[in-house]
């Protein structure tokens, strides 16, 4: 993480250098908060410079708030107080679920995409169905059996043998998550999660009184390291997103999952798998997108990761909010049989059934699933396509990777100061969220997930308001600047 530190540092004494950029590491979560330095004399020797420097260097860091220890006790990160810490709900609290027909407003903050033409007859469809049901108490507290029977074959034709009592039909992927945190997880507890990672996961897991621990991935997932987190902390659980992961749109390719497989065996982690952006693939759709041309076969999807992980240790949700629509408030959890009867019982606890209508529509709409898929794509990647290039126009400073899937950039500026975009944006009419809200402990001040669920024309015009957002913040702050005011 530190090869090229020197490179920043021009003119500058080198214990300044060294400082910044770890603090830049610190603020965009390659290096977690908590996390034990090496000794003074370990990294002076291990980067070929004097103990003087590592030595300054680490003061600087704990005056500047982004370090802590002392001299025998050693030197842990952490995170100025007031760094980041953005107070931005994660969704607007305009949102009232219908378009703004006024096009005022802007709203880079959700990730969801409208209906599908096929989501209206898919009800209508539900609707004259619906009278074979009227006779019974119309309560299907483990789901309906079949939706539960669509979603087996689903994960039976993607390569995993599913059986419909290995399916919980639930409201939602979100509502998914608590009944499963609610099951395998104790208070205390720490959790592992990708970092960045979906906000409301890890608040999720906050809410059943788990410890996140940090796992960074932007630069892909490291089996190895996650291995060595999971012994040095003592967790027994993870939450990864390795189909198209939120935000960074990632997908993890099959001998990692192999990797995993066995690591988890090995470990007796258990994984909560969210599996929700699993239909998204833009890995051939944004070359098709760019070229103008229709979209070819696609590349094969790795099969899902429950097909690698002994079946009692890999608990995989998933979502019809992305690949249908969010009004459906369709989820579900697939796991072992009995893992499933404990999670019914559960569920009749809580809320008791999910709504018939929107199971027989959702079953409606998996018969077409092959169609819907392949729609969704092209729309999201010409969307994508558009995004960043109105980026590249408006925004050139900002560096903007095309992910693999997903339906969001997650882009990396050239300052530490997403909060204070967010906050000149929403001034303006545009909504986004933070990188801060993606991290644990105020990390990635220096990115913005912006997703690209809206029309084109929305996209370029909320594009031009982030760019003068970014803009009216004047002259660019240094590191130490933004210490008192992020
Ligand atoms: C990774 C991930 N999981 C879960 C959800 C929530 O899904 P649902 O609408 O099915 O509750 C989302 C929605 O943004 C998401 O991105």
């Amino acid at each position: 993480m530190l090869t090229d530190w020197r490179s920043s540092g021009e003119g500058i004494p080198g214990y300044r250098a060294l400082a910044d950029r770890l603090r830049l590491l610190v603020l965009d979560g390659r290096l977690p908060v908590d996390t034990v330095l090496p000794s003074e004399r370990t990294l002076a020797e291990a980067l070929e410079t004097s103990r003087t420097t590592t030595t300054s260097a680490y003061r600087l860091l704990r005056e500047s708030g982004f370090a802590e220890g002392s001299q025998g006790a050693g030197t842990w990160t952490t995170l100025p107080r007031s760094e980041g810490r953005s107070e931005s709900p994660i969704w607007p609290e305009h949102l009232s679920g219908e378009p703004d027909p006024s096009g005022a407003r802007g709203d880079f903050s959700s990730a969801a995409l409208e209906a599908p033409p096929e989501l209206y007859p898919a009800y209508q469809a539900a609707i004259s169905e619906l009278p074979r049901f009227l006779p019974g108490n119309g309560y299907v507290t483990s789901g309906l059996p079949v939706l539960r029977d669509r979603i087996a074959q689903r994960y039976t034709e993607a390569g995993l043998p599913t059986t419909p009592e290995q399916i919980l039909v639930t409201n939602g992927a979100l509502q998914a998550l608590h009944l499963v945190l609610g099951l395998v997880m104790e208070r205390g507890d720490r959790v592992l999660v990708e970092h960045p990672t979906y906000p409301a996961a890890a608040q999720a897991i906050r809410t059943h009184g788990g410890r996140c621990v940090p796992l960074p991935v932007e630069a892909g997932w490291d089996i190895g390291r996650m291995a060595t987190l999971i012994r040095q902390t003592g967790a027994h659980l993870a939450y990864l997103m390795p189909d198209f992961h939120n935000p960074t749109g990632l997908l993890m390719d099959e001998a990692q999952r192999r990797e995993l497989g066995a690591m988890i065996a090995d470990t007796g982690c258990r994984i909560i798998v969210d599996e929700t952006m699993r239909e998204l693939d833009l890995r051939t759709a944004v070359p098709a997108a760019r070229a103008g041309v229709p979209t070819p076969e696609n590349l094969p999807m790795p099969r899902p990761l429950a097909a690698f992980g002994p079946a009692e240790h890999v608990i995989t949700l998933g979502s019809a909010s992305k690949t249908f629509w969010g009004g459906l408030r369709i989820g579900w959890v697939r796991a072992s049989q009995p893992l499933i009867r404990r999670l019914g019982l559960a569920r009749g606890n809580e809320d008791l059934s999910g709504p018939l209508l929107e199971q027989l529509a959702t079953a409606n709409l998996l018969e077409h699933l092959p169609t819907i898929r392949h729609q969704r794509q092209r729309l999201v990647a010409e969307r994508a396509v558009a995004l960043r290039d109105a980026l590249a126009m408006n925004l050139p400073g900002w560096s903007v990777p095309m992910p693999q899937g997903g339906i969001s950039l997650w882009c990396h500026l050239p300052e530490p100061r997403s909060s204070h975009v967010a906050a000149s944006a929403r001034a303006m009419g545009v909504w986004l969220t933070p990188g801060p809200r993606f991290g644990l402990d105020g990390a990635f001040e220096a990115r913005i997930r912006l997703p690209f669920a809206r029309p084109t024309h929305d996209l370029v015009a909320m594009t031009e308001v982030l760019a003068r957002a970014w803009h009216s913040q004047g002259r660019a702050h240094s590191l130490d600047d933004d210490l008192t005011t992020v």
